[in-house]
This record gives structure tokens, C-alpha cells and sequence, in this order.
């Protein structure tokens, strides 16, 4: 559904990525895993046209789409949850939320559906609708990131680092929520710092170092934390 095939990208002159190339199942739920600075955020912002890609290609459903502007990739259904639980903090919960629909803001009766749709997976979200953003918790904000995702209505979601800065019982909402949108029939890319929850929700791990894919695996094959730590050691080193 979703192929990287040897991604070379970086910002100016300085290149980040030296050849990335991943695979995304239809329906699948794959985790980009790595250390601070390796390149994970600058793969998903490849992927979605917010950073160039100089050489090797972005492929959804066998077209190539890393010659197409964002806002096409996203018409195509892609769409990234970015780090740092971004919210509009002056706006309302409904109104950040309705702002992930604004590409298609006449289609009133659908965008009604998805904000209710929304508000059944986050239940949370529809008790503080009216509240703005900023006053959220970092749990809340992360589910309001998610939801505006959702509502551009898409088929392969990458989220970036979904359970920073969080406490452990709100990590696993979050990773539960993660569950819900795959059982939903989404596509599912997650970056994570946090192994042991990417090792329980995924079906398949990617560690990149230095902008290079260190080591893959499918999980359920008795991946030992030992030997993923392996690989997150000299994860600083470019
Ligand atoms: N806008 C930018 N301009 C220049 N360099 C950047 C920019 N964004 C990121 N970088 C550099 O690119 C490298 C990879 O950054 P990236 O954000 O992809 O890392 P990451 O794996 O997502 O790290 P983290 O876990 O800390 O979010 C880093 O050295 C970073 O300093
Ligand atoms: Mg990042």
C-alpha cells in the first residue's frame, strides 16, 4: 500500500535520510522505531511532501506521489499526525477539529458524520468540545491531534511519536485508540521512542540509525529488547 524505496532527503544541502526504504502493508501496523534525531520525523514528513525528497521515490498503491504536492498526497489519504501534539490553543476542540476537514468544508452532512464518528472513538473530545485546545492535557491534546487527522478522512495514517511525554496509563488509550483505527481498516505508520508499546501494538519494526535503516523484523517472532537495544546504541552517530 505504502512502499519508501531508497529515500534519500535532508534539509538544504544537508542530507538526513540515505537511503530509506520501508513497506507498509494495506491494513498493516508498522513502527518506525529509533533515537532522538535519527531521521523518523523527517521520514513521515517525506512521505506527506513536507520535505523534499532528492533522490528514491514515495509509492501509495503503486503510484508514485513524492512528485505530487501535500495537498494531493492528502487527497490521496495520506495524512500525518505530527510530533508534538500540535493543537490551534485559542481554538476549540470542534473548531481544531473541523479545521481537519477544511479542504472539503461544503460537504456538511459527511463532515457532520466523521466529527460524530470522531467523537465516538474519543469520547473525551465531545465532553470538552467547546474548550479551547490549549487547555487540554497532553493525553487529550494527542487525542484531538488524532482526531483532526481523521476527519481529512484518510486511508494511511503516520503518527509521530504518539505517546511522548505521556503518563504510562494514558500511553495505553492512546495505543489503544491506535488498535481502533486499525480494526477501522486504516493503514498505520507509527514513529515511536517508546519500544515496548511499538512491540505491542505493531506487526512489523523498523529501526533507523543515522538516517539508515539499522534493522527490521516482524514482531511475534520473540524479538528479545536486548537485541533492539543493540541497535539504538551510537543512535546519535549521522
Ligand atoms: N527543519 C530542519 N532544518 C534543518 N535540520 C533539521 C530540520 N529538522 C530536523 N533537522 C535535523 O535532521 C536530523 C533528523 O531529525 P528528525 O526530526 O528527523 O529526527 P527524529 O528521529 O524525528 O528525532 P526525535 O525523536 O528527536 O523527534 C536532526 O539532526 C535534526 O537536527
Ligand atoms: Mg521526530
Amino acid at each position: 500500500m505504502l512502499r519508501v524505496e531508497n529515500l534519500v532527503a535532508g534539509y538544504g544541502r544537508t542530507r538526513i535520510l540515505h537511503g530509506v526504504s520501508l513497506n507498509v502493508p494495506k491494513g498493516g501496523l508498522v513502527a518506525l522505531l529509533g533515537g532522538n534525531g535519527t531521521g523518523k520525523s523527517t521520514t513521515l514528513k517525506s512521505i506527506v511532501g513536507l520535505v523534499d525528497v532528492q533522490e528514491g521515490q514515495v509509492v501509495l498503491n503503486d503510484q508514485v506521489v513524492n512528485t505530487i504536492p501535500p495537498e494531493q498526497r492528502s487527497a490521496l489519504g495520506l495524512s500525518l499526525v505530527p510530533q508534538g501534539k500540535e493543537v490551534f490553543a485559542a481554538m476549540s476542540v470542534e473548531e481544531n477539529l473541523l479545521m481537519g476537514a477544511f479542504h472539503r468544508r461544503r460537504d456538511r452532512a459527511g463532515i457532520a458524520a466523521d466529527l460524530e464518528g470522531v467523537y465516538q472513538r474519543f469520547k473525551r473530545l465531545r465532553e470538552r468540545r467547546k474548550v479551547n485546545a490549549g487547555m487540554l492535557s497532553g493525553g487529550e491534546r494527542q487525542m484531538l491531534s488524532i482526531g483532526r487527522s481523521l476527519m481529512a478522512r484518510p486511508s494511511v495514517l503516520l503518527l509521530d511519536e504518539p505517546s511522548a511525554a505521556l503518563a504510562p496509563r494514558i500511553v495505553e488509550e492512546i495505543a489503544e485508540a491506535i488498535l481502533g483505527l486499525r480494526a477501522l481498516g486504516l493503514t498505520l505508520l507509527l514513529v515511536e521512542q517508546n519500544v515496548g508499546m511499538a512491540l505491542d501494538i505493531a506487526d512489523y519494526i523498523y529501526v533507523i540509525r543515522g538516517g539508515r535503516i539499522a534493522y527490521e523484523r516482524e514482531v511475534g517472532s520473540g524479538i528479545a529488547m536486548e537485541e533492539l537495544q543493540e541497535f539504538y546504541l551510537g543512535g546519535q552517530e549521522h
